[in-house]
């Protein structure tokens, strides 16, 4: 199959419509990171998401739908904290999870009577999803296990073949997937850090928890016990304070005849000096860089040197969650 990748107007956007209104999937592009949608009351379509990305079977997808759309055609409200918080927080970079009302193919919710719904903010995401029209199924659009994409490139890299259209709309803005929080309780939990923080959500509604990695709440996200966003490139991750440690593991990588490159902020950055993917000096601007630089690394290089990321901002959390998935913690014997 031959896999356009168009940039985002009237012309592609009609494309795309036919596309997933005959049940074939099409990438596109969120603020957080880009998609692969299918049209999720259609079992055909959302088989097709899973095949393509080599998903696993009992993750559960993301059901998009646009600002205007009716969710409440699709979930029940159980907790009025819920309205409070699509007031502040919709459209954007947050996935309410609710008790759903079984509307949508079972095969996009893995069977489960829960739903998880977004409202992406995308200028190019939002008139993809009015050209549309129906909620549509979709997880990130990369290969299952490697580095979610931020460019439509990135889709291309893995997804080439695979599906008919990338709608282009850009490098995203925010770099990481959007927060995953269960509303089905009467406190708010969070199954996924991102963008919208748990201070955020406890400014707004007074209350907000993080999952514990308990058996119970693997189940509730099913996501999070598969490997994640990994480059192919060997990885080590090393503490902000093993800098003298991680230019000893770079040298002797070196004289192995690999290619290094390291992948820290700003402020380590400045101490190394060269060969380093710099991230940005905060974290919005580390979050919009992360995956790009995980990207650009296994293309330049055999082996990243990451260092841990604590700019302060409760962001940390939803940036050290990929990076940890992502690169292998070094273990000081190791060295
Ligand atoms: O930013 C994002 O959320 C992107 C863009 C494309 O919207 N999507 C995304 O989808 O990251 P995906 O499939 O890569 O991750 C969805 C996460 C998974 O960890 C999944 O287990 C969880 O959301 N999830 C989806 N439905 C759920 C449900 N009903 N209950 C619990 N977790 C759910
Ligand atoms: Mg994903």
């Amino acid at each position: 199959m031959l896999t356009k990748v168009l940039k985002i107007n009237d012309e592609s956007l009609k494309i795309a419509k036919e596309y997933i209104l005959n049940g074939e999937v099409v990438g596109f592009p969120t603020e957080t990171v880009y998609g692969l949608a299918g049209i999720a009351y259609k079992d055909e379509a959302v088989k097709k998401i899973f095949e393509a990305k080599g998903r696993p079977q009992d993750n559960p997808l993301i059901v998009h739908v646009h600002e205007d759309y009716d969710v409440d055609k699709l979930v029940e409200v159980e907790f009025d904290y819920v309205y409070k918080l699509r007031e502040l927080f919709t459209p954007g970079p947050l996935t309410m999870v609710y008790k759903s009302k079984g509307v949508v193919s079972p095969v996009a919710t893995c069977g489960l009577d829960t739903i998880g719904i977004r409202i992406p903010k995308h200028e190019g995401a939002q008139k993809f999803l009015k050209a549309v029209d129906v909620p549509i199924a979709a997880p990130s659009a990369n290969a299952s296990k490697h580095t979610s994409p931020v460019t439509a490139e990135h889709v291309f890299e893995d997804l080439q073949g695979k599906i008919p259209l990338i709608l282009d709309g850009g490098m995203c803005e925010g770099g990481i997937e959007s927060t995953v929080l269960d509303v089905t309780t009467d406190t708010p939990i969070i199954l996924r850090s991102g963008l919208i923080t748990c201070e955020m959500i406890k400014n707004a509604v007074g209350k907000c928890e993080y999952s514990q990695n308990t058996m119970a709440d693997k189940v509730r996200a099913p996501g999070m016990k598969y490997q994640h966003y990994t480059p192919k490139c060997k990885t080590a991750l090393f503490g902000r304070n093993q800098i003298e440690e991680a230019k000893d593991y770079f040298i002797q990588n070196k004289q192995k005849g690999l290619r290094v490159v390291y992948m820290c902020d700003d402020g380590i950055a400045s101490i190394l000096g060269e060969n380093c993917l710099n991230l940005g000096k905060n974290a919005s601007e580390i979050a919009h860089n992360l995956y790009d630089a995980l990207h650009k690394a296994e293309s330049i290089a055999d082996v990243l040197i990451a260092f841990d990321v604590e700019t302060g901002s409760d962001v940390d959390v939803g940036i050290m969650n990929r990076l940890t998935k992502a690169c292998q913690r070094i273990q000081m014997e190791k060295l």
